[in-house]
C-alpha cells in the first residue's frame, strides 16, 4: 500500500493530497474465480481422497516402525560385519525417509484435495485491540473447522499416530552416546605383542614397508602387519590402528623432549584419524608438509608435531613412535601414548606423553 497521507499515489493510481484522509480501496485484488476441485461436489472422490491421506499418513507409520526394528534388532557388536552395517544403514535410511515423507505428501494432499481452497483478502492494518486480537483466535478456530480435522476421523487418527511415532527415531539414536569409551581407544594394535614390535605395512595390502621404500616426499596409508588375517568382525580394531606415514629432511622436523627418537631418518608416523570428530585425514601436502582433513579442513603441520594450524580440530594427531627392525623393515616401538581419535569426558587421564 501506497503512504497516501504524504501525496505520494494511491493503490487504485490516483494521488492523495496532504490532509485528505479517504483513500480508495481495491474494489478487485485480483484474486481469480474459484473452480471446484472433484472432491468439493463428488463425495465418492473426497473419501477415495480422505483414504489416500490416511495411507500416506500410515506409510509414516511403517517407516517410523522400520527405523526402530534396524536400530534395535541389528546387533552392531564387536564382531559385526560390513555387509550389517550396510544393511542397517539401508533401513535406517529407508525408515527415515518414509517416515517424513509419509507426513510431508500426507498434509499436502490434505490441503490439496479435501481443506477449502477459496482466496480471500482484507485490507492490512496493526492488530492492537482486544477485538482485533479475538478477531484473529476466531479465524484461526475457523481454519481449524475448515480444516475438517474433526469431521474425517480416519485422517485425525493416522495423523496423529504419524505425529506421535515421528520423533522416536530421533529419541532411539541418544543411545549411540554411550557407552563411554573409557580407555578403549587408549590401546591399538600397536602395542608390541610378547616383546615383538608390530611393523608397519601397506593399507590395503597389507605387505610390511622397509624404511629404504620411503622416499623423500613420499606418503603411505599404514595400517599394522597381521591386521587383514584378522576375522572380518574386528572392525573396531582395524579403525583406531590406520596410520599415516611421510618422510620429511629430518632437520625439518623439531621433535619435543622425550620424542627425540619417536621417528626414523626423517620418517615420522601419525594416526590417520581426525581429532575433530574422527574422519580419516587423507591428504598430504608434500610442499608444506601439511596434512588435510578432507571433512571440515582441519591442517595439521608435520615439522611442529602435526599441531593444528587451521581448522576446528583442537589437538595435534597423535604420533606413533618408529624405528627399524634387523631387517630393515618398519616398526612401530610402542603404541600411540595417548587415545587416538575425538576428544572424551576421560581422555586426558589415559595421556601419558602429553604434547607440549
Ligand atoms: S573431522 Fe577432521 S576437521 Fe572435522
Amino acid at each position: 500500500m501506497g503512504n497516501h497521507s504524504d501525496g505520494g499515489p494511491n493503490d487504485s493510481g490516483t494521488v492523495a493530497t496532504a490532509g485528505q484522509n479517504e483513500v480508495e480501496k481495491f474494489q478487485d485484488p485480483g484474486i481469480p474465480p474459484h473452480r471446484l476441485r472433484l472432491a468439493d461436489t463428488d463425495p465418492k472422490a473426497a473419501k477415495k481422497a480422505e483414504r489416500q491421506v490416511a495411507l500416506l499418513f500410515g506409510i509414516s507409520v511403517v517407516g517410523t516402525l522400520i527405523f526402530l526394528v534396524a536400530y534395535f534388532a541389528i546387533d552392531l557388536g564387536d564382531d559385526s560385519t560390513i555387509a550389517t552395517i550396510r544393511l542397517q544403514n539401508a533401513l535406517l535410511g529407508l525408515g527415515t525417509a518414509f517416515a517424513m515423507l509419509g507426513i510431508g505428501t500426507g498434509i499436502v494432499h490434505w490441503a490439496k484435495a479435501l481443506m477449502p481452497d477459496h482466496e480471500v483478502s482484507e485490507e492490512r492494518h496493526a492488530i492492537r485491540t482486544e477485538e482485533d486480537r479475538q478477531a484473529a483466535v476466531r479465524i484461526v478456530d475457523d481454519i481449524v473447522e475448515e480444516t475438517g480435522i474433526k469431521r474425517r476421523p480416519l485422517i485425525r487418527n493416522t495423523l496423529l499416530g504419524a505425529v506421535a511415532l515421528a520423533p522416536l527415531p530421533a529419541l532411539a539414536i541418544f543411545g549411540d552416546l554411550g557407552p563411554r569409551p573409557d580407555d578403549t581407544l587408549a590401546h591399538t594394535m600397536w602395542a608390541p605383542q610378547d616383546g615383538k614390535l608390530k611393523r608397519l605395512a601397506r593399507d590395503p595390502d597389507g605387505t610390511p614397508i622397509k624404511a629404504a621404500d620411503v622416499t623423500l616426499g613420499s606418503a603411505f596409508h599404514v595400517i599394522p602387519e597381521g591386521l587383514n588375517e584378522l576375522s572380518e568382525g574386528k572392525l573396531n580394531e582395524k579403525a583406531k590402528s590406520v596410520v599415516l606415514l611421510m618422510r620429511l629432511n629430518p632437520e625439518e622436523l623439531h621433535p619435543s623432549p622425550g620424542r627425540e627418537d619417536w621417528a626414523y631418518n626423517g620418517i615420522v608416523a601419525y594416526s590417520k584419524i581426525c581429532t575433530h570428530v574422527g574422519c580419516p585425514v587423507a591428504l598430504y601436502e608434500q610442499q608444506t608438509h601439511h596434512l588435510l582433513c578432507p571433512c571440515h579442513q582441519s591442517t595439521f603441520d608435520l615439522t611442529q608435531q602435526c599441531k593444528v594450524i587451521f581448522g576446528p580440530a583442537s589437538r595435534p594427531l597423535p604420533q606413533l613412535p618408529i624405528s627399524v627392525d634387523s631387517e630393515g623393515y618398519l616398526v612401530a616401538t610402542s603404541d600411540f601414548h595417548e587415545p587416538v581419535g575425538p576428544t572424551y569426558w576421560e581422555r586426558e587421564q589415559h595421556v601419558l606423553i602429553p604434547n607440549s
